[in-house]
C-alpha cells in the first residue's frame, strides 16, 4: 500500500543542511495501522508530511498504491491527495462552519451535488456518532468530538489512507479511547490503511498492528506490536515502554531497600499461564518476593506481561533460575 525507500528530507538552517528525515525505508500493508513513535523532534511529522508532499522530499521514493508520488506534477498530486486523508493534534476545523458544513467542505470543493453531499455527510455523522451535534460549531464541542468531526471530514472523499499526526495527544483518556475506537472502525468499515504518529506508547499499544520507532531522523526499530513489547531491541524503545503509566510507577522502587537482586521478568502472551514463581521457588534454592507487575493488552489481542521480583539466594542459583526462565520463553532483565 505504502512503500517508502531511502527517504531523506533536509532543511537548510543558515548555511548548514540538517536531515530531519535521514534515509528512512518502511512499508505499510493494506488495512494495517502502522504506528510511528518517537520523541519530540525525531522527525515524525516531517516524515508523514512527505507522504502527501505537504513537505517536498529531498530524495528517495514514496510509492502509494503503485504510484510514485515523488514524481507527480501538481495536477496529479492534487488527485492523489484525495486518496490520503489527514488529521492533526490541533483538529484544524473551520470555526465559522458548523459540524455538518465542516464535513461537507471537501465535497463542496469537488463540486458534488447537494443530495450526494447530504447523503455522505449524514452517513459520516452516524459513523462518528455525532448526528445530534450536526448544527453545533467547533467551539461548542469537546476535544474528542472535534477530532471525530476531523476524522469524518478526512473520510468524506473516500480516501484509502489516513495519516494521523498526534491526533489523540491533546485528549484525555476517555476522549482518546473514543477517537481510537472510531479509527478502528474506519479500518474495518472503510478498509482504511492508517499511519499513526504518536509519542504515546499507550496509544500505539492499543491500536497499532506494527510500530516503527524513530530517533534523530532514522527508524531505529520496526516490528509487530507483540515483537516490540516482548522483545524491544533498542534502549529508546525500552524507555517508551517503561514510560507507560503503570510501568513508570513500578520503576520508582528504591533498590537500596532490598538485600536480594531485583529482576524484571517479561512474559509474552503464550507464557502467561506458566507457573513462573512456583517453578523458581520449587526448583531452586531461592526466595522470591513479588514487587509489582502488570499485563499490557495489545491491539493484536495478545498480552505482554511483566513481574518485578526480588530474588534472594546464592548467585549461582539465581543464574540457573534465569537460564531456566530464558529456556521457557521469558525475558529477564536485572533492574
Ligand atoms: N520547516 C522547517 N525548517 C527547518 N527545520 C524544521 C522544519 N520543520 C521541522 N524542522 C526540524 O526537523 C526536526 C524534526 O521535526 P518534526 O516536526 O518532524 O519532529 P516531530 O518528531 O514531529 O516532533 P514532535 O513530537 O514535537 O511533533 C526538528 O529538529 C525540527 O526543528
Ligand atoms: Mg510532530
Amino acid at each position: 500500500m505504502i512503500k517508502v525507500e531511502h527517504l531523506v528530507k533536509e532543511f537548510n538552517s543558515g548555511n548548514k543542511a540538517f536531515k530531519a528525515v535521514d534515509d528512512v525505508s518502511f512499508h505499510v500493508n493494506p488495512g494495517e495501522v502502522f504506528g510511528i513513535i518517537g520523541l519530540s523532534g525525531a522527525g515524525k511529522s516531517t516524515l508523514v508530511r512527505c507522504l502527501n508532499r505537504l513537505e517536498e522530499p529531498t530524495s528517495g521514493s514514496i510509492v502509494i498504491d503503485g504510484v510514485d508520488i515523488t514524481g507527480l506534477d501538481d495536477k496529479r498530486l492534487l488527485e492523489e491527495r484525495r486518496d490520503i486523508g489527514m488529521i492533526f493534534q490541533s483538529f484544524n476545523l473551520f470555526n465559522q462552519r458548523n459540524v455538518y458544513k465542516n464535513i461537507a467542505y471537501p465535497l463542496e470543493i469537488l463540486k458534488k451535488s447537494k443530495s450526494e453531499i447530504d447523503s455522505k455527510v449524514n452517513e459520516l455523522l452516524k459513523f462518528v456518532d455525532l448526528e445530534a451535534k450536526k448544527d453545533s460549531y467547533p467551539s461548542e464541542l469537546s476535544g474528542g468530538q472535534k477530532q471525530r468531526v476531523a476524522i469524518a471530514r478526512a473520510l468524506a472523499t473516500n480516501p484509502k489512507i489516513l495519516l494521523s499526526d498526534e491526533s489523540t495527544s491533546a485528549l484525555d483518556p476517555a476522549n482518546t479511547e473514543q477517537v481510537l475506537s472510531v479509527l478502528r472502525s474506519a479500518v474495518r468499515e472503510y478498509n482504511m490503511t492508517v499511519v499513526m504518529i504518536t509519542h504515546q506508547m499507550e496509544v500505539a499499544k492499543n491500536i497499532c498492528d506494527r510500530i516503527a520507532v524513530m530517533e534523530n531522523g532514522k527508524i531505529i526499530e520496526t516490528g509487530t506490536v507483540d515483537e516490540v513489547f516482548n522483545n524491544p531491541k533498542t534502549e529508546r524503545t525500552r524507555t517508551f515502554i517503561q514510560a507507560l503509566p503503570d510501568e513508570a510507577r513500578d520503576l520508582t522502587i528504591n533498590r537500596a531497600d532490598f538485600n536480594g537482586k531485583l529482576f524484571r521478568i517479561n512474559f509474552p502472551n503464550e507464557t502467561t499461564r506458566q507457573p513462573i514463581i512456583n517453578n523458581i521457588a520449587k526448583n531452586y534454592d531461592l526466595t522470591v518476593s513479588i514487587l509489582s507487575g502488570n499485563i499490557n493488552y495489545l491491539a493484536s489481542g495478545n498480552t505482554a506481561g511483566y513481574l518485578n521480583v526480588e530474588l534472594s539466594g546464592e548467585d549461582s542459583e539465581i543464574e540457573k533460575a534465569i537460564i531456566d526462565m530464558h529456556n521457557n520463553g521469558l525475558r529477564v532483565e536485572e533492574l
